[in-house]
């Protein structure tokens, strides 16, 4: 057999001044086409990177008039003699910078149509709706495929790291049943029991915990997750999840298990050291200080209590809202006594999308403090103030009075807004802190009924369990959640293996053994027949790329992502089924219709 006449002996990133004169054969798109002095230079382009190609009418002029009709994107291969450059022509910009290959024979294996939008200008902008259409080509452009060649590196390091720990990769059911993860599942209908529905995923937790009642000790899986549930910027429907669990060890062991991973993996994909081991804080001190449970800690700016001060003082309009169950926190902008009114009223707009009605504020000039508030305070209640905050001269006191998750919501998105402004947050940095004792439930606000905050699988703290028939708000749990520059990364916990203590939960949220059988009567049996302790943890995969591609859009990371509104643009799915589809399923549907452009 004849070797096809696009087999390869080099990429067009590869080729150095050690190749000169020697025989090559390469492949790839047209980047650019150049007519320069009776001379055709074409810019051959593949994953590795770009080399100039010569066409020179002295040499060949059919050849020459071949290369005058290429045009970008067309796929061509060629063989040809690699030839130094010339001192004045080197491009230090290119890796191939220092040569070029004069080409010897070429042949055109595919023409293009004119892209949509320049591929060989990355650096261009294009609308990300666009790109998402045609995301074959959005990847060809180069950062996305760097992505991509991180992601991979990434994944072969945690494989690895794992693997050498007697982690097992096991792959569960993408099939199943609802999970319980909080959000909305993904169904999918069954053929064979019409009016049922299988769910994807939310995550793999029962089958984990079950392969953990297996024996199976110690499993990992690169696995994928699907929820139905609002999109952010670092929250896509599919997505996945580094997931791990493992019997017979404590929380110690999983947290400087996942430092050692992550210290390989910023190392390996890099080159950075990642200091170890990484900070805690619980989850009340954490949202106490920052107002959230995954704080930013590249700056501080910390949230500050003044319930006290305020009931000192003479401010009426905030003593109010702490005689209706509200709070009052503040934070010290270091040198913000330099932002005008404007922006201070800028800060109090930014604020009110977070339910904050307003933001009253001081500025510590060697005077002392001045603003309109000051009146309300005594000299000592001032000091107090002074001390508390840590203000220094040119410091802006920001206050905020209301019900506590609203202040806390609303400073913490301010913290950041205004770090933001400051040029406070260092980029280069990574700033990783595991955040404990989570509270083991929550509120529903619209049902006001207590739901698990992690999952009703999840240890109590031991000290906590008697509080669980008389005061289940109060118990802490054993869950963790690593969190990094502002972002939750990973979560786990330790996980219940004494049925009793699975019955005071099931009891606290009020799950009758009907509806517990139900859902997860099969995990519960499971249980029952032998049950190591065990605890596990699972990283958002996607995320961790965000953070190592030094990106905050979740859709860079990720091949063929689905917009904010779930969908995707080149597929144009989700879609309509086809003809007779629904009907073999016995559904009736009521569809809307979808828009593409
Ligand atoms: P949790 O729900 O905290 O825990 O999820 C673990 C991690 O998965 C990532 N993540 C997401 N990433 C992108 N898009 C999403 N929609 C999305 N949702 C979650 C986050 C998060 O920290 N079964 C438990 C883990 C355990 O207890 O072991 C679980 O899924 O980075």
């Amino acid at each position: 057999m004849s070797t096809p006449q696009y087999k390869r002996t080099h990429d067009c990133g590869s080729l150095r001044k050690t190749d000169i004169d020697k025989k090559i054969n390469l492949s790839g798109w047209v980047n650019r086409r150049r007519d320069h002095g009776g001379l055709i230079f074409i810019d051959l382009r593949d994953r590795y990177g770009v080399v100039q190609l010569v066409f020179d009418p002295k040499i060949s002029e059919t050849l020459h008039k071949e290369a005058s009709k290429l045009r970008s994107e067309w796929v061509v291969s060629v063989s040809g003699t690699v030839s130094h450059r010339g001192e004045n022509l080197i491009n230090p910009k290119l890796a191939t910078g220092e040569i070029e290959v004069n080409v010897e024979s070429l042949n055109i294996i595919s023409v293009a149509k004119t892209p949509p939008f320049s591929i060989c200008d990355d650096t261009i902008d294009v609308h990300e709706e666009l790109r998402l259409k045609h995301r074959y080509l959005d990847i060809r452009r180069g950062s996305i495929i760097h992505n991509l060649e991180i992601r991979h590196k990434a994944l072969h390091v945690i494989r690895n790291f794992l693997n050498s720990h007697s982690f097992l990769e096991v792959s569960t059911p993408i099939l199943a049943k609802s999970t319980p993860e909080g959000a909305r599942d993904y169904l999918v209908p069954s053929r064979i029991y019409p009016g049922n529905f299988y769910a994807l995923p939310q995550s793999p937790q029962i089958f984990k915990q079950l392969l953990m009642v297996s024996g199976v000790d110690r499993y990992y899986q690169v696995a994928p997750c699907f929820r139905d549930e609002d999109l952010r910027s670092d929250r896509q429907p599919e997505f996945t999840q580094i997931d791990i669990e493992a019997s017979f060890l404590g929380s110690e062991d999983i947290y400087s298990l996942c430092e050692t991973m992550l210290t390989k993996i910023f190392k390996e994909c890099l080159d950075i050291d990642i200091s170890t081991p990484f900070p805690r804080m619980t989850h009340n001190e954490c949202m106490e200080r920052y107002g959230t449970d995954k704080p930013d800690l590249r700056f501080q700016m910390p949230l500050v209590r003044l319930d006290d001060i305020i009931e000192a003082s003479n401010f009426d309009l905030l003593k109010d809202y702490l005689q209706n169950n509200g709070c009052v926190k503040a934070i010290c902008v270091k040198n913000g006594a330099d932002f005008s009114r404007r922006e201070i009223d800028e800060f109090i707009s930014f604020v009110s999308p977070f339910n904050l009605r307003g933001l009253a504020w001081m500025k510590k000039t060697q005077e002392g403090f001045s603003s309109n508030i000051v009146k309300f305070f005594s000299v000592d209640l001032l000091q107090k103030l002074e001390k508390r905050m840590k203000a220094e001269n040119n410091d802006l006191i920001l206050i905020a009075a209301e019900k506590d998750t609203i202040v806390n919501q609303g400073m913490d998105h301010l913290r950041r807004h205004i770090a933001k402004k400051q040029g406070l947050i260092d980029k280069s940095s990574y700033r990783f802190l595991w955040v404990t004792n989570f509270p083991m439930f929550s509120k529903d606000e619209t049902t006001n009924e207590l739901k698990a905050e992690h999952h009703p699988f999840t240890q109590p703290n031991h000290e906590d369990i008697p509080l669980l028939e008389t005061n289940p708000l109060q118990v802490r749990s054993l869950a963790y959640d690593l969190v990094v520059n502002g972002y939750e990364l990973a979560g786990g916990s330790q996980r219940i293996h004494d049925q009793d203590i699975q019955e005071k939960v099931f009891n606290a949220l009020k799950l009758e053994p009907k509806d517990i059988d139900e859902k997860f009567g099969f995990f519960i049996e499971a249980l029952k027949y032998g049950t190591p302790p065990h605890l596990g943890i699972a990283f958002g995969l996607d995320r961790l790329i965000m953070l190592l591609c030094k990106t905050e859009n979740i859709r860079d990371v990720i091949a063929f992502p689905k917009t904010q509104k779930a969908s995707d643009l080149m597929m144009q799915a989700p879609s309509e089924p086809l003809k007779g589809h629904l009907a073999e399923l016995k559904i009736k549907s009521e569809a809307t219709e979808i828009h593409w452009n």
